[in-house]
Parts: structure tokens; sequence; C-alpha cells
């Protein structure tokens, strides 16, 4: 079982595009992944091509303790399943408070219901703000990957998360697996070169060396309810989130996916722009 945790504090750094395309990743490894759409702006949830016309059909009812989380699993095609979210998820530090049982009440439901199976990868999409849902995302998971969208503000939110997650530490009494990963990468870019250099210096071996590129496809994709390999597969973003499974594959970060499963080509950024594929 691994529960993958997608989490910056800043918003629009590809935390909703990760979750998609990694599920979809997983799916065509032959995994039966389950996301978890904990942002109320449910945005993935809408990717995904799921409706919910009540928040009783949400994971807001699971903090209501209304319903388990097996019974809210929805089919999502391509992606696997997912448990989907809604606008009442908004209320959740509200209605729900902060206490220990609140915040790991994911963690134990995955656990009590059995839902993290080896077929199953669970990979949780956070809403940008370090409340009870995000908390419980971060108590539940095996690994935080942290995208930051190669601009400066990104980088500061993942050097809060960084802080967040050792607090937690103290609690878990472990340290928590990481992958920081930078998006929207434009090497042409001063800025993400320096950007590159300041997260290799603070994250070190915790930074994917696999970095998702600025590409049109990763960012039209969502508009037609689509993950990157439906839209366009053949595309830099395609190859970016393949890479990406690989490296987590390859790291043992992925229960029961061997690095000799992943089968996608290679690419050798050094020749880049041009991409050239190299055998394995
Ligand atoms: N690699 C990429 N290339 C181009 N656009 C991207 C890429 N990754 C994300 N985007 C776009 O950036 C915006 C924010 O991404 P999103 O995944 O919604 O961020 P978050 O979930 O962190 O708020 C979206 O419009 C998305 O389509
Ligand atoms: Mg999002």
């Amino acid at each position: 079982m691994t529960v993958i945790t997608v989490f910056n504090q800043k918003g629009g750094v590809g935390k909703t595009t990760t979750s998609l395309n990694l599920a979809a990743a997983l799916k065509r490894q032959g995994k039966q992944p389950l996301l978890i759409d904990l942002d109320p702006q449910a945005h993935l949830t809408h990717i995904a091509g799921v409706s919910v016309d009540s928040c009783n059909e949400s994971v807001f009812s699971f903090y209501q303790k209304s319903r388990q989380l097996a019974e809210l699993i929805q089919d999502a095609g391509n992606l696997g399943q997912i448990i989907p979210s809604h606008l009442d998820l908004a209320k959740a530090d509200t209605l729900f408070g902060k206490g220990y049982n609140i915040v790991t009440r994911l963690a134990t439901g995955l656990r009590a219901e059995g839902l993290q199976q080896e077929q199953n990868p669970v990979v949780i999409d956070c809403c940008p703000m370090l409340g009870v849902l995000s908390l419980n995302a971060l108590f539940a998971c095996d690994v935080a990957l942290i995208p930051i969208s190669t601009d400066f503000l990104a980088l500061n939110g993942a050097l809060q998360v960084e802080k967040t997650l050792k607090a937690l530490e103290l609690v878990l009494k472990r340290r928590l697996p990481r992958r920081y990963l930078l998006t929207r990468f434009d090497k042409r870019r001063k800025m993400t070169r320096q950007i590159l250099a300041q997260a290799q210096e603070k994250f070190g071996d915790d930074l994917c060396t696999t970095t998702i590129a600025e590409n049109v496809s990763v960012a039209e994709s969502p508009a037609v309810n689509k993950d990157i390999f439906a839209h366009a597969p053949n595309s830099r973003g395609a190859q970016d989130y393949e890479l990406l499974l690989e490296e987590l594959i390859s790291a043992g970060l992925i229960a029961g996916c061997s690095a000799q499963a992943a089968e996608t080509p290679r690419v050798d950024y050094t020749q880049s722009p041009r991409l050239v594929y190299t055998a394995r």
C-alpha cells in the first residue's frame, strides 16, 4: 500500500495536475489507483467526470461520520477510482476542529476499511491551506509529493511545507518520505535556473530529478476532462509524468512496483530542446 499526498501551501503550483496525471500513469502500470479529492474546489472531481449532487456523496460525509470511505468511491475511468469532493468541505475547519482524532481520521479510515491494498495506491489532492484536511492527508500518507511551480512564491510555499513536515515528524516519531517536484519548468528562463539551484540546495536528495516542463497540452487537458495520456500521449507532459512515476518507483516509494515494471522510454534531457529517446 502506498498513500501519496500531493500538497503545497501555495495554490496554482500543479497539485491537481500532478494528482491527475500520476493516477493516470499508475493506471497505465496496471494499478487501480484511488484518488481522494480533499480540495473543496473539487477540480479533480470535475476533471474525473464525476458530478456530485450533494455533500452526502462526497468525502465531506465521511468527516460527518455518516458514511464510510468505501461507500463514497466512484469510477474514474482512466484514473482508476475517486472519492469526490464538495464545496461544503470548505467548512471542515470550523465544523470539525483540529484535535488529534480528527486530523488522523483519514489515516484511521483507510486502515480500518482495508483500502490500502498494494494494487490500489492512494493519491490525495490537497487544497492550498494547512487546515484539518491537509493535515489529514499528511497524517495518512506514506510519501508527500510537493509540487513547486518554479517561481519564488511556490518555493517559499515548499519551504513552509518542509517546516510543517518537520513539526509533524515530532508526532509521527519518524521521518516522512517526501519528494519536491519542479513543475511548469522552463529552463530557458533565468528564474527557473535560480529556483532549481535553490531547490537543490534546500531539498537535496528529496528533490525529484524529474521536472515537469511547462507544456500547453498539460494545461489544456483538464478543459476536456482528460489526463495527459488520454489527451496528448506523445506530448512532453505525458513523457514527464511517466518519468516521474518511474522515478518514484525506482526510489522504492510505490509499494508493489519494481523498477523494471516501468516500461516507459527514457528521455535524455541533456539533448534538450530536442527530445531523444534512449533504449533501455
Ligand atoms: N506543466 C504544466 N504546464 C502548463 N500548465 C500547467 C502545468 N501544470 C499545471 N499547469 C496549469 O497551472 C494551473 C494550476 O495548476 P493546478 O494543478 O490547478 O494547481 P493547484 O492544484 O496547485 O492549484 C492550471 O491552469 C494548470 O492547467
Ligand atoms: Mg488544485
